[in-house]
């Protein structure tokens, strides 16, 4: 069955929603928790470890239940049970998108064409364990007999954005093993990358769901050219392995058929961490903290499969974001999370968010007239406070914040968690407060100054706030985004799971390419052609 195609515009819900902004649009929040003492445990979900207060919103009871009413209205329900079960909803490229099959227990049912895909899917999670356990242990060893030292993830975009984020955000957890992700085509990548290594000791693992991506072939002939000035062919297969659903392309490249590790095309690149594409994090942290990463997600996914909408955190966090992109034009939002582990997080879910959701037609073909997709940025508190919160606090633009905090620190200095968490607090209370002329006043600003020290407030934020930075916590809000992301694309009545408009710029770079050796063989514009004859008068 193929997801309804509603437009969301044409829904009672969606004209409530309207009528209802211009009623509420001049309220300020610090009206609406005076007027009720409830508010915050109202709007607050208490789940398992996570503790989501999203009261600090522009929202009134009826905001609510309107939002709510939007969901019904566009049968989210009913997608999600289709995606779940295995539908093929990803239907511009005729794939099941199962991402929730590969965290789910191996006693589960997920058939795909009529197949119950969970037997492959921990065949697979077994080849990965006895792999990394033996590159751990040191009894699965290098060309001259010595155990690994280093692990090089070569891919790019869901290859690498969602293993490095993971490897960083663990790495309190990490065991002896380097880790280091070459992505970028861009030659001096790789080769600071190769400086640090020593061939004797390190494995590489190329990771590429399609195995056709120029900047990872590119950069897994770089490094075998590189390795094979010290090594012979035969031992590419101690050093090389390789993810990947390309297995002929994988095996031309040189790699032991026993070296791959396969994935499935219901998977998609940036929602593919929890498959053999997190080979790199099972060998960074070890298995049995990888398989708590995937236990995390699962339980996400059974909170968003069971859960009330009311109650339901990606289900609430899509409306919200719903609310502010559709009604409001925000245009972005921020993602603040209170934790130097979690310094790539923002730059992962620009991948996961905007390639899902960047889209202009909907699911019937026709142009949109409404806004999709958010920008998405961010960056860790408090170091962003020194940044760019000046604009959040007193630019003209409204942006919808998400701060995302630990209650314990993983090292147990409690002076600095108090000191971070005060910063967290007192963020979000800044934002919704402001401060009042008559405030500033009162602190004795000068005349002149007092315009520029007003804070408006009513800037809208999400507090996440979880117990612990652990795998399984972190499998949980990953998987909480992703589902977010899903309940968006439904509302919109946009294919969240292709990416097209990743393709005609790879298109044109690859003619461009080989003019740079022969002669302009192609018609380009006339800034494009200046650009070219400068590079290839320099180059
Ligand atoms: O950028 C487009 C894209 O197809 C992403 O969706 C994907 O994650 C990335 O390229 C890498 O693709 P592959 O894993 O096939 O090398």
């Amino acid at each position: 069955m193929a997801l309804p195609t509603i437009n969301p515009t044409q829904t009672n819900a969606w004209k409530k929603l309207q009528d209802h902004y211009n009623e509420i649009n001049g309220l300020h929040m610090k009206d609406l928790f005076a007027q009720d003492s409830e508010r915050a445990n109202k709007y607050t979900i208490t789940w398992d470890d996570f503790y989501v207060d999203f009261s600090k919103n522009r929202i009134t009871e009826d905001t609510f239940t309107y939002l709510l009413e939007l969901a019904n209205d566009v049968k989210l329900k009913e997608a999600i049970e289709s995606q779940f079960s295995g539908e093929k909803i990803n239907q511009t490229e005729g794939r099941a998108v199962l991402h929730s099959a590969l965290r789910a227990p191996e006693s589960a049912v997920v058939h795909v064409d009529g197949e119950n895909v969970i037997p492959e899917v921990f065949s697979v999670k077994r080849k990965i364990e006895t792999f990394t356990n033996e590159v751990v242990d040191g009894s699965r060893k290098g060309y001259t007999g010595k155990a690994f030292t280093h692990v090089v993830n070569i891919g790019i975009g869901g290859s690498d954005l969602g293993p490095a984020m993971v490897v960083d955000s663990l790495q309190f957890y990490k065991n002896h093993l380097t880790t280091y992700f070459v992505s970028n085509v861009d030659g001096d990548h790789v080769n600071e990358i190769i400086k640090k290594l020593d061939p004797e000791t390190t494995l590489f693992v190329i990771v590429s769901k399609t195995f056709t991506t120029q900047e990872t072939l590119s950069n897994a002939n770089t490094i075998k050219d590189w390795f094979l000035k010290s090594a012979s062919e035969e031992d590419i297969a101690k050093h090389f392995v390789a993810v990947s659903t390309n297995l002929e392309a994988v095996q031309s490249f040189g790699i032991d058929p026993n070296n791959i590790f396969p994935m499935w095309d219901w998977v998609g690149g940036r929602f593919s961490l929890w498959s053999a594409v997190g080979l790199s994090i099972s060998l960074a942290v070890g298995y049995d903290n990888y398989a708590s990463l995937l236990t995390g997600a699962n339980k996400m996914d059974d909170h968003f499969k069971n859960e009330d909408f009311s109650t339901n955190i990606p289900v609430v966090l899509g409306l919200l974001s719903i609310w502010y992109n559709n009604f409001f034009d925000a245009e972005s939002e921020v993602i603040i999370p209170y934790s130097q582990y979690l310094n790539q997080f923002a730059t992962y879910l620009q991948q996961g968010i905007m390639e899902s959701n960047g889209k202009c037609v909907d699911r019937k073909g026709n142009a949109i007239d409404y806004q999709t997709g958010t920008l998405i940025w961010g960056e860790p508190g408090t170091n962003s406070q020194h940044a760019f919160f000046q604009l959040i606090h007193q630019g003209t633009k409204l942006i919808p914040a998400d701060f995302i905090g630990f209650t314990k620190s993983l090292y147990g200095n409690q002076d600095h968690q108090d000191k971070l968490i005060s910063n967290f607090l007192a963020q979000t209370e800044a934002l919704l407060n402001g401060k009042t002329e008559e405030q500033v006043i009162d602190e004795g600003a000068k005349a002149s100054i007092v315009p520029f020290k007003i804070f408006e407030g009513n800037k809208p934020t999400n507090t996440i706030f979880i117990d612990k930075l652990t795998p399984e916590s972190l499998g949980k809000l990953i998987a909480m985004y992703e589902h977010k992301i899903f309940v968006q694309g439904v509302i919109w009545n946009i294919y969240s799971y292709d990416q097209f408009g990743v393709e005609l710029g790879k298109q044109l770079a690859s003619k461009i390419l080989k003019e740079f050796g022969g002669g302009i063989t192609n018609a380009h514009d006339a800034s494009t052609s200046n650009l070219l004859a400068h590079y290839k008068s320099k180059r």
